[in-house]
């Protein structure tokens, strides 16, 4: 069993290698070292069964290397140092990992890769825009919102191209490129409060936490990780609220806990999938409990293909692989939805309907 899961693993590491081929030069390297060396990709076993991904390998070394980024390893990230250096990195790589065992197996054994991707404020501004236009002030939660950033987004400066920019300087820019006609606002919504909840949210002020946070990202888009780098900080500055709470059985006390001087609109971005069926429904029937007794709005990024709970009951929405941003209203007890965009799923660019 022992060698088959080993052979298994082999395959992923190279598989990785391959997927990274074209955007990630560093992950594609070091994916195919470590496929060549039984003892670390022996690693990976320290984590439990169903977390043998090599990606959690990869973010463990950069964790370690975020804590001491004076390594040599160090000198051939690209997020780490503006000129990495590409020869010898087989030697150091082996080296770090030998030298780390222990360090590396106890954080294998601990960690999950997270996520909190602040780009998606880029989708959720032109429908926040729209809906702004309609009710006025926003009341705002953020379901699954790890870290909450995207509870900052009125503090980020967005540039969409063609479309142009919304919001003041900003420690955080994110770019967007757009197709079709993105309604894009003219001046920033205005929101009487922002709250998160999720099953097991990130405290942006533990070090530890918003390390893994940041090793997670890819050291090959190292734009990405110092714009997450910067959306921490501005969190720190600023905190809101993430409420360890479930997504379904947190989700109406959670709304009545907004503040009554906007009107609520719940946000979820890559959420709705890691929900079973059953609950997705349970997520779409709360929102109508909540929407029968009051003017409620729901905005949501997802790849339908993965949330038939939702889209199947929503309407006849095609079952579509890349992410959607859907606006969906519940008025005098009644529910309307709209599909606005696609996009990417990092909110690298939208197409409007
Ligand atoms: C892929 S991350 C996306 C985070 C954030 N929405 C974003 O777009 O950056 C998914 C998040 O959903 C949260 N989550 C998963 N299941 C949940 C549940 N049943 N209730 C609340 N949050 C949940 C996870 O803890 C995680 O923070």
């Amino acid at each position: 069993v022992h060698v088959a899961l080993e052979g298994d693993l082999v395959d992923a590491f190279r598989r990785q290698a391959a997927f990274s081929e074209a955007k990630a030069p560093l992950y594609r390297r070091i994916c195919g070292i470590i496929a060549d060396d039984p003892t670390l990709v022996d690693l990976l076993h320290a984590a439990p069964a169903e977390q043998r991904l090599p990606v959690l390998l990869l973010g463990v070394i950069h964790d370690l290397l975020l804590g001491d980024p004076t390594v040599p390893l160090a000198a051939y990230y690209p997020n780490l140092t503006p000129s990495p250096r590409s020869e010898g990195l087989e030697h150091v790589f082996r080296a770090f990992c030998y030298d780390h065992i222990d360090a590396i197996q106890m954080l294998l054994a601990t960690r999950r890769t997270q996520t909190n991707e602040v780009g998606r404020s880029s989708l959720f501004l032109p429908a926040l825009g729209v809906l702004a236009g309609e009710v006025g002030t926003l009341a705002h939660l953020d379901v699954g919102a790890s870290a909450g950033l995207n509870l900052q987004l009125e503090r980020f400066h967005y540039e969409y191209q063609p479309g142009g920019e919304v919001g003041s300087d900003s420690a955080v820019e994110l770019h967007c490129g757009t197709r079709g006609d993105v309604p894009i606002p003219s001046v920033m919504p205005q929101f009487a409060g922002h709250l998160g909840l999720d099953i097991n949210p990130i405290d942006v002020s533990d070090e530890a936490e918003t390390r893994w946070l940041m090793a997670c990202v890819w050291p090959d888009q190292p734009e990405r990780f110092h714009r997450l780098q910067a959306a921490i900080l501005l969190a720190r500055q600023f905190p809101h609220r993430v409420i360890k709470g479930d997504a379904v059985d947190d989700l109406a006390t959670t709304i009545d806990q907004l503040p009554q001087s906007g009107h609520p609109v719940v946000t979820n971005s890559w959420v709705l999938n890691y929900l079973p069926v059953q609950s997705q429904r349970r997520y779409l029937a709360e929102l109508d409990r909540v929407g029968a007794g009051r003017d409620l709005s729901w905005i949501y990024v997802e790849a339908p293909v993965l949330i038939p709970g939702i889209a199947t009951q929503l309407d006849d929405f095609p079952n579509e692989e890349p992410s959607v941003l859907t606006m969906v209203r519940w008025r005098g007890g009644r529910r309307s939805a709209r599909r606005l965009a696609t996009c990417h799923p990092h909110g690298v660019w939208m197409h409007w309907n």
